[in-house]
């Protein structure tokens, strides 16, 4: 087992005047499995090419264990990549696609057959090295594209959305796949998704990004409880969140008169929140009590969604907003067209910053 830690120190990129990259600083302990979770265009892909190579960045440098890798080309990098669509080589067999990068490096031909059915192993296509590439699924394309970047055993692995092409249950099944190749080899891991769902399951930490920057990283159970801000809230979880103004802070907790509703919301603060600014009160769906009669904020219950293990419901403000309720199934709920009141314990509140 074998893996290296991998720094970027003030990478930054420009395409033309345009800024792809502020200057980035991240750092990858050896053997942990990082994602940059963002939108499209926010620089996920940029980083990743930076990493492997085929990029040069404009500042900064980028560290693999102790080495300085700044100016070494890709191929003497010694990193392992994987890409959505798979790339693989579509005139080759499967034992032929994984041994590519091991006959370039002139590894021996008696070493190269035994590392090849490892690798086939490893992603359980141990019958399948004789098949042509056209005859698999894209699961298995993808495994394939795996054991390829895993059989030259590179201390760090790069993925770039390598699910992204894949139907909703091959994704869930090669996602487990890759949490256990991970747990096996333990190679240091950046992996891409713009799938938050995806970046929560597999990740010891998530970076999320925007415009070129990482707008907070950290474990995905505390980026989940404390979002740093109103973006990286709305792109982790189901959010509901009510914008206003910040009335008072004090011993942590914030209070915020709502826009456009006749009530304040009361939360704990995370840093920035500043008194007479504006903020977003944060409230996930599974911490809201929904009744039909009583106190709270009032809404209109518009759709009760069955989703397998959990119900949704889509509620409508006074306001116009939307706002999501979740409960297990099996749960009572009330039915749609209710008038409902929904209420919330302060302790399951996050009052956020806009910006960060
Ligand atoms: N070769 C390129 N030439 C010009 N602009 C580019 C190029 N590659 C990426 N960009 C721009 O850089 C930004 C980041 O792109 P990218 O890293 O591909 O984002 P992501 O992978 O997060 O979708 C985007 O604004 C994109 O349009
Ligand atoms: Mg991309």
């Amino acid at each position: 087992m074998h893996a290296e830690s991998l720094e970027f120190r003030g990478i930054e990129k420009f395409f033309g005047r345009t800024r792809a990259l502020d200057p980035i600083a991240l750092q990858l302990a050896a053997g942990e499995f990082v994602t940059l979770l963002g939108p499209s265009g926010s620089g996920k892909t940029t980083l990743l090419n930076i990493a492997a190579g085929f990029l040069k960045p404009d500042g900064g440098s980028l560290h693999i264990g102790t080495q300085d890798v700044t100016a070494l080309p890709a191929r003497k990098r010694n990193i392992g990549m994987v890409f959505q669509n798979y790339a693989l080589f579509p005139h080759m067999n499967v034992f032929e696609n994984i041994a590519y990068g091991l006959r370039v490096r002139g590894v021996a031909s008696t070493d190269i057959e035994a590392r090849v059915r490892r690798a086939l192993d490893g992603v359980r296509l141990g019958e399948y090295a004789e098949r042509a590439i056209r005859q698999l699924s894209g699961g298995q394309q993808q495994r394939v594209a795996l054991a390829r970047a895993l059989v030259i055993e590179p201390p760090v692995l790069l993925m770039d959305e390598p699910l992204g092409a894949l139907d909703r249950q091959l994704r869930k099944q090669v996602q487990l796949e890759i949490r256990r190749l991970h747990r096996e080899f333990g190679r240091t891991t950046l992996f891409v998704t713009h799938d938050q769902e995806e970046a929560l399951a597999m990740s010891d930490r998530i970076a999320v990004m925007r415009g070129g920057r990482i707008e907070q990283i950290g474990r995905p159970n505390d980026l989940y409880q404390r979002p740093a801000n109103v973006f990286v809230a709305s792109f982790l979880g189901e959010s509901n969140i009510l914008n206003g103004t910040v009335q008072s802070l004090e011993g942590g907790v914030a209070t915020v008169r709502i826009d456009g509703l006749a009530c304040e919301v009361r939360g704990e603060a995370v840093a920035g929140v500043v008194p007479g600014q504006p903020a977003g009160a944060l409230i996930r769906p599974e911490a809201i009590a929904i009744s039909v009669a009583g106190e709270g904020l009032r809404a209109q219950l518009i759709e009760v969604v069955p989703l397998g293990e959990i119900v949704a419901m889509r509620l409508q403000l006074e306001t116009g907003q939307e706002f999501w309720v979740r409960r297990f199934s099996g749960t009572q709920v009330p039915d749609a067209g209710h008038e409902v009141r929904l209420s919330w314990r302060t302790e399951d509140v996050r009052i956020l910053p806009m910006q960060t």
